[in-house]
C-alpha cells in the first residue's frame, strides 16, 4: 500500500527563499519596538519539510507482525513493520491506573531522543495489569478496569472504549508514520538532509526523523488543551471534512511571538503536547511525551473529532488517559508528569511590574504609593535595566546603588522583590557568569562545536546548556547569597526569553543543529529547553533557602515564560507579550484555562496588556478580570505610560482598589485551590465544562469561567457594555455574590444582567463554603494574623461543605506534614468544622486564629430571629435579629453570625436556630 496525500491544499513547495535575512539581522528587535507580530518571520506547516511530508498523509502499510506479539501482565511488545518503507520498529503497550501508555521506537543503537525528567520517578508504582480478553491472529483484545483495548493487527490500530462506548481510537485513519533512521543516499527527496527558512540553514545530519498518528475521538464535538496558542479553548478545526486545510494546524514549537495575534493558532511561548477530549459522560485525555517541533491538525465530523499529529524528532511516547471524569484526568496527568508546586502564600497577592522601574527612588515611591492610595500588593519587580547592561545577577550602581537595603525596606512593609535573569549570557570575558560558563564549557555549541554566539537583550551572548545536569548544578548555586551580590532571602526570580529567543535566530529562537549535552542536537528538546532552564533557577532558590532557613527551607518563586510538561512543579508562567485591547482581555480567559487543564495551573496574563496604553476603562475592566487569574501581574512594556493602579483617575483606582482588595479576600480559598492543585492537580481557574460536565452547553463556552468549584465568574469583557450575557450550568442554586439574592435564570441557565463600571457579575454556587479574608491590608503577610470568613451558600436541600488549607505559607514544613486541612459542612441547621478525613487529627499545623464571621445565603427568607449554640456544650454564642442591614461587602440577603470566635483549626459543631 502506498503513500496517500489526502490534504494537498497544505502541501507546498518548500520555499527555499534567496533571503536577505541577514541584512535584517538585529532587526527583530526594532520590530519588536515597533510593530505587531510579523506573520511571515514564522513558519507555516508547509515551511517546516517534516510537517509538509506528514500532516495529513496516510499510509495503510504499518502492520503488527502476529507472531511478534508477547504480553505480559503489564505491557504488551510487538514488532510494526511497513515493508515498503523498511521500517521495523518495537511497539510497546503498558497498563497503568487509569491511563495507558504506547511506546513506538527503534532499537537503542539508534539513540533517538527520550525527553528527561519529566515523567514522575514513582511512574512504576502505577503499573497496573492487562487482562488478556481474547487473542487471534488479527488481533488482541485486552481490559484494564472498565476500559478494554483492542490492538489490530493489519492494518495497525488501537480502539479503546470505556464501559463498551468507543472514546479513542490510534491509528484509525491510517496517519500513523515513523521515519525511521537511514544512510543519506543519492537521490534522496528535498528537504530531507538539509532545509532553509529566510535564509537559515537547518543542516539535519540525521535526516528525516519524524513521527505522526491520528488520535480519533467518537461523538465528542470538543477537544481542548494543546497550550499554547491565543485562541478559543475548544479548538477549532483546522481541516474540514474533505481533509483540507482550513488554516494553519496548532503548532507547539515554543516562539518568542511578540504582539501575538489573539486569535491564531500561532505556537507561543510555551508547549503542553497534552489534548482533552469532552463529550457527554466523559472526559479522556492524550499526551505525547515529545519535545520537538510539533503540528496537530484538528478536524470534526457527524460522527467525533479527530486529530493527526506530527513531530520532527524524537520517539513516539503517548499516554492515553482514560479519566472518565475531568478531575480524574487531572489526577491522572499529574500522576504522570507531576502536580503542582504549593506556591508560598504571598505569590498569590497583587504582583506590580513594569519594564522598567527605573531607580531605587522609583521602586520605593511606587512602594509607597500603594500605601497612600491603601491599594495592597506583595511583590515588586525589576525588569532588565536593573543589571549593568544585561549582565544577570549585576545592578546598574547609578541606579541602585543599594539593593540589599532597598529590598529590606520593602521587606519592611512585608513585600517583596523579584530580579529579571534570562538565559542569554553577555560574551563579555569581564563577565564572571561568562567566564565560567565558559571556560567550564557550559554553553549550547553551534553545529560546528563552536559555543553558540546569537544576539539577545545585552548584544552578543551565548546560551547555557541546561540540559546538562552538572549546568543546571552550577547554575543554581549562582544563587546563594555570597554569589549574587546586592541579593537577600527577601528576593525572588523572573526567568525571560527563555524559548530560548535569539534575534538573530531563525524564527527569533535557536539553530535546531545547535548541540547540547553528549552532541543532542536542539531539535529534540526545543520545548523543553525553557522549563530546564526555570527548574535550575528555581532549585538554586530552593538551596538559597537551604542556606538560609534551614532544612525546611523557603518555596522558590521564579515566574517562567517558556514552559513544557512538567514546569507545573518549577512555578507559574505568564502568557507573554499581550497587548492593550479588548482582544486580548478577552482571550486571556482561554488562554489561562488551557495552560491551566494542561496540569498547569499557576499562570496568568500581564494585567492592562504589556504593549500599548490601555484607557481608565479597559485598565479597570482588566484588574477586575484578574482578581480571578491564577498569578495576578500588572506589567507594562518600557514604552507604555505610567500604569500604576492609581493614575486612571479617582472612580478608576476605586475600582481598581475594589478589585485588588477583592484578590485578597478570595485568598484562604485560592491558597485552598492551590492546596489541591498540589495534591491532585486540579485547576484553579476552570472552565465551566470542568465543573458540570453533564451540561452540554458548558462544553463550548469560554467567556466566563469557574474559580474552584464554589464561584462562578463572569466578567464584563466588551467596551461600554451595559449589560452582560450570564449563563449559570446546573441546577443551581446560585446566588449573586454581590448581594446573595439567590439568582433565577430561564430553563436552559441564561439571563442578562445590566452591568455599570462597578459590576463583575459573579455567582455563589449554592451547596459551597468558601473561607475569606475580609480585613484591608497592605500585603499578604501583614494579614497573616488575621481572623476568616466563612461564605456558606446553601444548597436547595440546605446544605453546604467547603475546606481551608492552612500552613507557614513559605516552607516546605506542610510536606512533613505540618498543616491543617479544614473541612466545614453545614447540614440540618449544624455548621461543622474537622481535619480533612484521612488526615491525622488533631492536625500538625495548628493557630489560634479564629473564625470572626459567618455568612449563610440561601436560608429562602430573612431571618427574623437566630441563636447559634455551641453542639456538645449548648453554649449559647449568639442571638441576633434579622433581616441583617448590609455592610460592605456582605451579601443583603445573608444571615451574619459576628464573632462566634471559633478556632480554625480545633473541631467544633454549632447549631443554628432561625425564626422566619
Ligand atoms: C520580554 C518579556 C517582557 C519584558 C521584556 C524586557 O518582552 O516578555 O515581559 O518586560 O522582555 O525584559
Amino acid at each position: 500500500m502506498g503513500e496517500e496525500m489526502i490534504n494537498p491544499s497544505r502541501k507546498g513547495n518548500h520555499s527555499f527563499l534567496t533571503s536577505f535575512f541577514l541584512i535584517f539581522l538585529f532587526s527583530s528587535l526594532q520590530f519588536q519596538l515597533s510593530t505587531s507580530v510579523k506573520v511571515e518571520d514564522f513558519k507555516k506547516c508547509t515551511d517546516a519539510a517534516f510537517c509538509n511530508r506528514l500532516l495529513g498523509t496516510r499510509d495503510e502499510g504499518y502492520y503488527i507482525d502476529p507472531a511478534s506479539v508477547q504480553f505480559s501482565g503489564p505491557s504488551v511488545t510487538a514488532r510494526l513493520l511497513n515493508k515498503a518503507k523498511g521500517t521495523d520498529v518495537t511497539l510497546t503497550m503498558k497498563a497503568y491506573k487509569g491511563f495507558v501508555r504506547l511506546l513506538v521506537n527503534e532499537d537503542a543503537s539508534k539513540k533517538r531522543f527520550e525527553v528527561p525528567g519529566v515523567l514522575m520517578h514513582d511512574l512504576g508504582s502505577r503499573e497496573a495489569i492487562w487482562s488478556k480478553k481474547a487473542q487471534t491472529a488479527q488481533s488482541l483484545l485486552l481490559q484494564l478496569e472498565d476500559a478494554e483495548m483492542q490492538l489490530q493487527y493489519s492494518p495497525f490500530q488501537i480502539g479503546i472504549s470505556i464501559k463498551g462506548k468507543p472514546v479513542m481510537s490510534f491509528n484509525g485513519r491510517q496517519m500513523f508514520n515513523f521515519e525511521h533512521l537511514r544512510q543519506k543516499q543519492e537521490g534522496d527527496p528535498e528537504g530531507w538532509w538539509e532545509e532553509t527558512f529566510k535564509g537559515h540553514v537547518d543542516s539535519k545530519p540525521r535526516g528525516p526523523e519524524a513521527i505522526s498518528f491520528d488520535l480519533e475521538f467518537p461523538d465528542t464535538q470538543h477537544v481542548y488543551g494543546l497550550p499554547e496558542h491565543a485562541t478559543s479553548l475548544s479548538l477549532n478545526p483546522t481541516v474540514d471534512l474533505a481533509d483540507n486545510a482550513t488554516s494553519e494546524p496548532y503548532r507547539l514549537y515554543n516562539l518568542d511571538v511578540f504582539e501575538y495575534a489573539p486569535e491564531s493558532p500561532f505556537g507561543l511561548y510555551g508547549s503542553i503536547p497534552f489534548l482533552w477530549a469532552q463529550k457527554l459522560g466523559v472526559a479522556v485525555g492524550a499526551f505525547w511525551l515529545n519535545a520537538a517541533e510539533m503540528y496537530v491538525d484538528v478536524g470534526k465530523t457527524e460522527e467525533g473529532t479527530f486529530t493527526n499529529w506530527v513531530a520532527e524528532s524524537g520517539i513516539l511516547d503517548l499516554f492515553l488517559l482514560l479519566g472518565p471524569t475531568p478531575a480524574k484526568v487531572s489526577e491522572q496527568y499529574a500522576q504522570i508528569t507531576g502536580a503542582t508546586a504549593l506556591p508560598q502564600y504571598f505569590a498569590l497577592g497583587y504582583h506590580q511590574c513594569r519594564w522598567n522601574y527605573r531607580d531605587e527612588a522609583d521602586v520605593r515611591q511606587v512602594d509607597a504609593g500603594f500605601d497612600a492610595y491603601d491599594i495592597p500588593y506583595d511583590v515588586i519587580w525589576l525588569d532588565i535595566e536593573h543589571t549593568d547592561g544585561k549582565r544577570y545577577f549585576t545592578w546598574d550602581k547609578s541606579l541602585f546603588p543599594d539593593p540589599v537595603k532597598l529590598q529590606e525596606d520593602v521587606a519592611s512593609h512585608g513585600r517583596k522583590v523579584v530580579t529579571i535573569i534570562d538565559p542569554h549570557i553577555k560574551r563579555d570575558p569581564g563577565y564572571y557568569i561568562y567566564q565560567e560558563a565558559e571556560q567550564n564549557h557550559y554553553f549550547v555549541r553551534d553545529k560546528d562545536g563552536k559555543d553558540f554566539d546569537g544576539w539577545c537583550w545585552p548584544g552578543s551572548s551565548s546560551y547555557l546548556d541546561m540540559l546538562n545536569p552538572e549546568v543546571r548544578a552550577w547554575w543554581a548555586q549562582q544563587f546563594a547569597l555570597s554569589k549574587y551580590k546586592g541579593s537577600t532571602p527577601n528576593l525572588y526570580v523572573w526567568n525571560d526569553m527563555n524559548e530560548p529567543s535569539v534575534f538573530t535566530g531563525p524564527e527569533i529562537t535557536m539553530q535546531k543543529d545547535n548541540l547540547h549535552w553528549r552532541e543532542v542536537e536542539h531539535r529534540n528538546l526545543h520545548n523543553l529547553y525553557g522549563a530546564l532552564f526555570h527548574q535550575g533557577t528555581a532549585e538554586g532558590l530552593i538551596e538559597r533557602g537551604k542556606a538560609v532557613y534551614g532544612s525546611d527551607a523557603d518555596r522558590p518563586f521564579v515566574l517562567s515564560r517558556a514552559f513544557f510538561a512538567g514546569t507545573q512543579r518549577v512555578g507559574p508562567i505568564w502568557t507573554g507579550d499581550n497587548c492593550a485591547d479588548w482582544k486580548h482581555l478577552r482571550v486571556s480567559l482561554p488562554m489561562i484555562m488551557s495552560v491551566g487543564i494542561a496540569g498547569l495551573p499557576f499562570n496568568g496574563a500581564d494585567v492592562g496588556g504589556f504593549f500599548g496604553n490601555p484607557d481608565a476603562e479597559l485598565q479597570t475592566r482588566w484588574n477586575q478580570v484578574a482578581t480571578f487569574y491564577p498569578f495576578f501581574r500588572g506589567h507594562a512594556h518600557l514604552d507604555a505610560k505610567r500604569r500604576e493602579p492609581w493614575l486612571f483617575g479617582e472612580d478608576a483606582t476605586r475600582r481598581i482598589r475594589d478589585a485588588i482588595r477583592a484578590r485578597y479576600v478570595l485568598l484562604p480559598y485560592i491558597y485552598t485551590l492551590f492546596r489541591h492543585a498540589n495534591t491532585t492537580g486540579l485547576p484553579v481557574m476552570r472552565p465551566l465544562w470542568y465543573e458540570f460536565p453533564e451540561v452540554e452547553a458548558t462544553h463550548g463556552v469560554d467567556d466566563e469561567f469557574m474559580l474552584g468549584p464554589a464561584l462562578l465568574v463572569s466578567p464584563v469583557l466588551e467596551e461600554g457594555a451595559e449589560s452582560r450575557a450570564v449563563f449559570l450550568p446546573g441546577k443551581g442554586p446560585w446566588y449573586s455574590a454581590r448581594t446573595g439574592e439567590p439568582v433565577k435564570p430561564d430553563a436552559g441557565g441564561a439571563l442578562t444582567v445590566p452591568v455599570t463600571m462597578d459590576s463583575v457579575p459573579s455567582y455563589l454556587r449554592g451547596g459551597h463554603i468558601m473561607p475569606l479574608r475580609e480585613r484591608a491590608r497592605r500585603s499578604t503577610a501583614a494579614a497573616r494574623k488575621d481572623p476568616y470568613t466563612l461564605l456558606v451558600a446553601l444548597d436547595s436541600e440546605g446544605q453546604a461543605s467547603g475546606d481551608l488549607y492552612l500552613d507557614d505559607g513559605s516552607s516546605f514544613a506542610y510536606k512533613r506534614g505540618l498543616f491543617a486541612h479544614r473541612l466545614f459542612s453545614f447540614k440540618d441547621g449544624m455548621l461543622s468544622n474537622q481535619e480533612l478525613p484521612g488526615n491525622p487529627s488533631p492536625p500538625r499545623y495548628s493557630t489560634d486564629l479564629v473564625i470572626e464571621r459567618i455568612i449563610i445565603v440561601g436560608l429562602g427568607h430573612p431571618a427574623k430571629s437566630f441563636s447559634v449554640k455551641e453542639v456538645g456544650t449548648g453554649k449559647v454564642l449568639q442571638t441576633g435579629a434579622g433581616p441583617v442591614v448590609q455592610e460592605a461587602g456582605v451579601p443583603e440577603l445573608a444571615l451574619v453570625i459576628r464573632k462566634p470566635e471559633l478556632p480554625v483549626t480545633g473541631d467544633w459543631s454549632i447549631q443554628l436556630s432561625v425564626t422566619a
